[in-house]
Formats: C-alpha cells, sequence, structure tokens
C-alpha cells in the first residue's frame, strides 16, 4: 500500500457544527479514498483544557464520532481511534519536548490565543505544562502513524508549523525517520455563526450537524437581518444576509450569483428563509440518516474504534521500534 498517510483529529467537547463541516470534514469526505486516512478522537488533548470536566469529554467521544460518520467518512475507509489508547503517542510526545523549548510555545499564535479565551482556567498566565505542550503531542498524534496530509481548521496551521520545527529538528539529530506535514484547510476557512461570530460552541451560534430539523427552523427564523428585503452579497454592508448566503451555498452548492437571481423577486426575507430552512434540512438529511443507525445502536461506534485502535497500535508499535532506535534507546 503505497498511498499517503492521512490523519486528523476532534477534540471530544461537543458536537461538529457546519464549521467543522466547511472547514475540515467536507475535506475528510473528499480524500478518505485517495489516501489512508485515519481520524483520531483526541481524548486527551480535550482533557489539557477540560481537566475538571471529564465526563463531558467522556461523553463527547460517541458524538464526534458519530458526526464524522454521519458526514460520510465511512468506517470502510477510514480507520477511527481514540488518542489515551495509543500509549505510543504519549512516549513519542515526551520525545519531542526535547525537540521544542518553552519560549517557542509561548509564541505560538494559536496557544496564545486559546490561552487567552480559557478565561479562569489559565487566569494570569497561569497555563499548565499539559496545555502550553500540546502542539508537542499533536506532532507527535500525526507522526507516529508517520501521516503527512492533515485537514484541519485554519487557527490550527500555526501548531502544524510548530510541528514541522520539531520533526526537523529530530530528523536532524537522530536521521531521517519522519515527513514534512502538511495541512489542508477547508474552501471556508472561518465560517460565521448566527451573530455572525465565529461558528462556535461556546458563543452558542452554531448549527449543529445532528440539529432536528425543528431546531434549524427556529435558529433560522430568528437568525438576524436588514431591512433591505433584498438577498445580494456584500459582507460589509450585508453581513448578516451575506452569511446565510453562505449556508445557502453550503447547503446547495450554488454560487452567490446564483443565489441572488433565484431570490431577486422576494418580497420579505422570510421567503429566502423558508427556502434556506429547507434546504439546510435536505443537506441535513443525509447526515441524520446516517446518524441514525448509530444512534440506535452506539455499539457499532465502539466496534468501530475497537477496530481502529487494534490496526492502529500495530503501526504504532513498528514506527516506535525505528525511533527508538534512531534515539540510540533500543536496549
Ligand atoms: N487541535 C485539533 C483541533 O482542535 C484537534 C487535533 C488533535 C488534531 N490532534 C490532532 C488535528 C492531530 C489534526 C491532527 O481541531
Amino acid at each position: 500500500m503505497n498511498k499517503k498517510i492521512l490523519l486528523t483529529g476532534d477534540r471530544p467537547t461537543g458536537k461538529l457544527h457546519l464549521g467543522h463541516y466547511v472547514g475540515s470534514l467536507k475535506n475528510r469526505v473528499k480524500m478518505q479514498e485517495e489516501y489512508n486516512t485515519f481520524i483520531m478522537v483526541a481524548d486527551i488533548q480535550a482533557l489539557t483544557d477540560n481537566y475538571d470536566n471529564p465526563q463531558k469529554v467522556r461523553d463527547n467521544v460517541f458524538e464526534v464520532v458519530a458526526d464524522n460518520l454521519a458526514a460520510g467518512i465511512d468506517s470502510k475507509n477510514v480507520n477511527y481511534f481514540i488518542q489515551s489508547q495509543i500509549p505510543e503517542i504519549a512516549e513519542l510526545t515526551i520525545f519531542f519536548s526535547n525537540m521544542v523549548t518553552v519560549s517557542e510555545l509561548q509564541r505560538n499564535p494559536t496557544v496564545k490565543t486559546e490561552i487567552g479565551q480559557k478565561g479562569k482556567l489559565f487566569k494570569d498566565g497561569n497555563v499548565t505544562f499539559g496545555f502550553l505542550g500540546y502542539p508537542v503531542s499533536q506532532t507527535a498524534d500525526i507522526s507516529f502513524l508517520k501521516a503527512e496530509i492533515v485537514p484541519v481548521g485554519e487557527d490550527q496551521l500555526p501548531v502544524l508549523e510548530q510541528g514541522n520545527r520539531i520533526l526537523k529538528k529530530f530528523n536532524r539529530y537522530y536521521g531521517k525517520t519522519f515527513p514534512e506535514i502538511k495541512g489542508i484547510v477547508g474552501d471556508v476557512a472561518r465560517l460565521a455563526g448566527l451573530d455572525g461570530n465565529k461558528m462556535s460552541k461556546s458563543l452558542n451560534n452554531a448549527i449543529y450537524l445532528s440539529d432536528t430539523s425543528e431546531e434549524v427552523a427556529n435558529k433560522i427564523k430568528k437568525a438576524k437581518t436588514d431591512s433591505e428585503n433584498k438577498v445580494y452579497y456584500d459582507l460589509k454592508k450585508k453581513p448578516e444576509i451575506s452569511n446565510l448566503m453562505e449556508y445557502y451555498k453550503i447547503a446547495t452548492g450554488k454560487s452567490f450569483d446564483e443565489i441572488e437571481n433565484e431570490f431577486k423577486d422576494i418580497t420579505y426575507y422570510s421567503e429566502f428563509k423558508e427556502k434556506l430552512t429547507e434546504e439546510l434540512n435536505n443537506f441535513l438529511n443525509n447526515f441524520r440518516e446516517r446518524r441514525k443507525k448509530y444512534e440506535e445502536n452506539p455499539q457499532l461506534v465502539w466496534d468501530i474504534l475497537e477496530d481502529g485502535r487494534k490496526k492502529v497500535r500495530e503501526i504504532a508499535k513498528k514506527n516506535m521500534i525505528e525511533v527508538k532506535e534512531k534515539m540510540k534507546i533500543n536496549y
């Protein structure tokens, strides 16, 4: 098998939403056959900023796997596994931790922004060793499998750059072992939520892949508009309508011009909103149908994860033998 390896992960801290879909899941769907694909549930990483709430992390393992399966990332093509079940990742994290300085991590834009957002958890710069080091462990997540292709949200690119600096150093000190990693960002890098801020669970502005049709209808009904009652794309002048057009585009695949043309004769935005609700629900119906099977029988998800664990551990063991040889700790 000479397909390149693709790996990506989700922190199990909540259900996945449309922003995750356009930012990363859509690419996973597209690329799953071209690459040897692995999807990791990053439970240890989720604990770095949820160490005080392990039940939340536990409960969301099922949800994120079900969301990926619902999006059409098929367990026939893809290996799903849980980070904490692969001890080699933790081992490699320790080895990689010598390849990075504390100040490099403190300067990382993703880490910096996230520490800022955590509020009281990391108050007054009192960030934990574990959180500060998550780019190191994320590099291990990717490289223990020698993965090269990494579909992620745009915000994660500085973490992957840090990863490449670690891998370069490792290869320089111990001999060429790991390939460079390449982040792949979706065509809508930053989807706005219903309030115009970045779509995010914590801001309560998201449309979830698992929302019911009533939930979608309510959210769209309440979405802010302007008073012009004309549908056209102008992010500056009409951010609310432009954003709803973006959702319409995701649901239908139509261009902004086509959408503008389709609604040129409406009198009230409610006509646009009704059609948007219908199209979003058509789009999400595929997800709902695929998800149902796993909701009715959650054991299917746990079986998929167990299959993945077995396959992944085989590769992990093999790669760690090589790593330890290179590092001269192969006693
Ligand atoms: N940090 C990623 C996120 O928040 C999740 C993640 C963990 C990940 N390990 C990974 C992504 C490895 C890609 C590769 O989205």
